[in-house]
């Protein structure tokens, strides 16, 4: 069912499952028919997804939209909990129940700024939707993970060929440190360039970028996560404390992101 918003059209109801498959020891690739190809997703937006019928678990989970193809689009999930468990035992013609797109995604560079993505473990989700759509662009991907073990086959989303770095906290692969210390690198590398920052992943490394980028001077958007019991700004569960530049003293990750420019977030209250 297509659900006319004010401003959007958004997908209500079932949508069949096309493929479920494990790609990694704790990540899993969904794809999810998309009967209504008239609805626009975009980098930064997700989905609300009822994993089961019935009472337990009772609540959407929320999820970014990872790639959108002509009949389907793809959620990259990693297992944690209770949600996420049954999620993976979906077969391919079954249904989840569907809300979205939701959210504010990431506004698209422009043309004189190379884009840097930066992306820290489940967090490369909306990344690899956003550097998929400006597959045309010279841009930069730098992606963290704890382990080898941890890393998303990039075959699987059908990366662009870009110039993309890894980064593995115990340094089983690429860099051994943080994301955040492939980004201090290239920034001295790159001085002057202009450049334009996009980041989503655990809360820390989102922090981090943001101070880099308000220290050198960047633009920089971040996707946050939060707890989400709604998905639309109803339940209030999702606020943030803003900067105090900002006209609100919270804002919703659900409705007015979860995609924000860093300084419009305190950082020290986060
Ligand atoms: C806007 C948004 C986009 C998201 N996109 C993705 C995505 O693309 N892929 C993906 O795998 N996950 C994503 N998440 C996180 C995802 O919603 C949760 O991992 C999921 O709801 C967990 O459900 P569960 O029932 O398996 O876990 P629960 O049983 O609810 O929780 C199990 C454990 O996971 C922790 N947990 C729950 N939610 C989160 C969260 N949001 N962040 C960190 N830890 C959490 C809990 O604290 C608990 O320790 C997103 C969250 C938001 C808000
Ligand atoms: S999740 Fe309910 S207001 Fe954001």
């Amino acid at each position: 069912m297509i659900k006319k918003g004010d401003d959007k059209a958004m997908i209500d109801g079932d949508a069949e499952i096309l493929f479920n498959h494990q790609v990694n020891h704790d990540t899993w690739l969904l794809g999810l028919k998309r009967s209504e190809p008239a609805v626009t997703m975009k980098p930064g937006q997700f989905v609300m997804i009822r994993v089961r019928s019935g009472m337990d678990p009772l609540l959407r989970r929320p999820f970014s939209v990872c790639a959108v193809e002509k009949d389907h689009f793809k959620v990259l999930y990693r297992r944690v909990g209770k949600g996420t468990e049954i999620m993976t035992q979906a077969k391919p013609g079954e249904n989840f129940q569907v809300l979205g797109p939701l959210g504010e995604g990431f506004v698209l560079p422009e043309e004189e700024r190379l884009p840097v993505l930066v992306g820290g473990g489940i967090g490369v989700a909306p990344l690899f939707f956003l550097a998929r759509l400006l597959y045309r662009r010279n841009l930069e991907f730098m992606m963290g993970f704890r382990s080898a073990g941890d890393i998303i086959p990039f075959d699987e989303l059908r990366l662009p060929n870009h110039r993309w770095s890894v980064s593995t906290d115990d340094g089983t692969a690429g860099h051994a440190g943080f994301v955040t210390d492939l980004l201090l690198l290239y920034l001295d590398k790159n001085r002057g360039l202009p450049l334009s920052l996009f980041a989503c992943g655990p809360r820390p490394m989102l922090k981090k970028t943001a101070e880099t980028a308000i220290t050198y001077g960047i633009p920089c958007q971040v996707s946050l996560e939060s707890a989400m019991a709604c998905g639309f700004g109803v339940c209030q569960g999702c606020a943030v404390k803003t900067a105090p530049q900002e006209s609100s003293a919270y804002h919703y990750v659900c409705r007015n992101g979860p995609v924000f420019p860093a300084e419009a977030i305190d950082w020290e209250a986060l």
